[in-house]
């Protein structure tokens, strides 16, 4: 679904003549994201209110690092939850540890969409154990949130602050979605 998603169809929105600071933080998010593309090392974290492109940034991500071979995994946190919860039995689930090994220890790991929303203990403990794990291997983590880092679990917080392995990039402009509208609708009536 999210495979148009590239670079080269991500707009710096120039038209708009957004604040200087604001045009500023999407143009360092992009390059952050290209260079990270170029390069996978570390944590590239990319906050912004809704519809400003961050989930763009994290499929274009994604979509190059294809491109070039590699078989990274793209996980939506909420439906990654929800997944490893149907999976999950008692009774130590082969499916389910599968599943989560594979997230756990991908050469690279997309995660969208980071949120605080319905996180049970369970759910915590969960997203814990991968970040915990990526951490300690240092294994390059795409991570997305329209949240702030205040939000966060306290001990996944405390990882994305250790700025030697984590980069976090904050896209303060609005939504990409509002603003382009009136744009293509006066295009489209010439
Ligand atoms: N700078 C941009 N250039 C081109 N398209 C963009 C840009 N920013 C956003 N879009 C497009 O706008 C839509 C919303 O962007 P996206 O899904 O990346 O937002 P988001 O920051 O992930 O928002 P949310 O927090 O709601 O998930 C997508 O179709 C995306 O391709
Ligand atoms: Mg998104």
């Amino acid at each position: 679904m999210l495979g148009d998603r590239t670079f080269g169809n991500f707009s710096l929105r120039e038209p708009e003549h957004l604040a200087p600071e604001t045009q500023l933080s999407l143009e360092k998010a992009f390059r952050a994201a290209q260079e990270f593309a170029e390069r996978p090392k570390g944590w590239l974290m990319i906050l912004g209110g809704y519809g400003t492109g961050k989930t763009h940034l994290a499929a274009a991500i994604g979509n190059y690092r294809k491109g070039m071979g590699d078989d990274p995994i793209f996980a939506v946190v909420p439906d990654l939850l929800d997944h490893l919860r149907a999976t999950f039995s008692p009774s130590s689930n082969a499916s389910y540890d599968e599943m989560f090994n594979r997230v756990r220890s991908a050469p690279l790991l997309i995660l969208d969409d980071l949120g605080t929303q319905s996180a049970t203990p369970w759910a915590r403990e969960k997203l814990y154990q991968i970040f915990n794990e990526r951490y300690n291997a240092r294994l390059p983590t795409v991570i997305t949130t329209s949240g702030s880092l205040e939000e966060l679990d306290a001990r996944i917080r405390s990882r994305m602050m250790d700025n030697r392995l984590c980069s976090i990039y904050a896209i303060i402009a609005p939504g990409y979605r509002a603003t382009a509208k009136p744009e293509r609708t006066r295009r489209s009536g010439k």
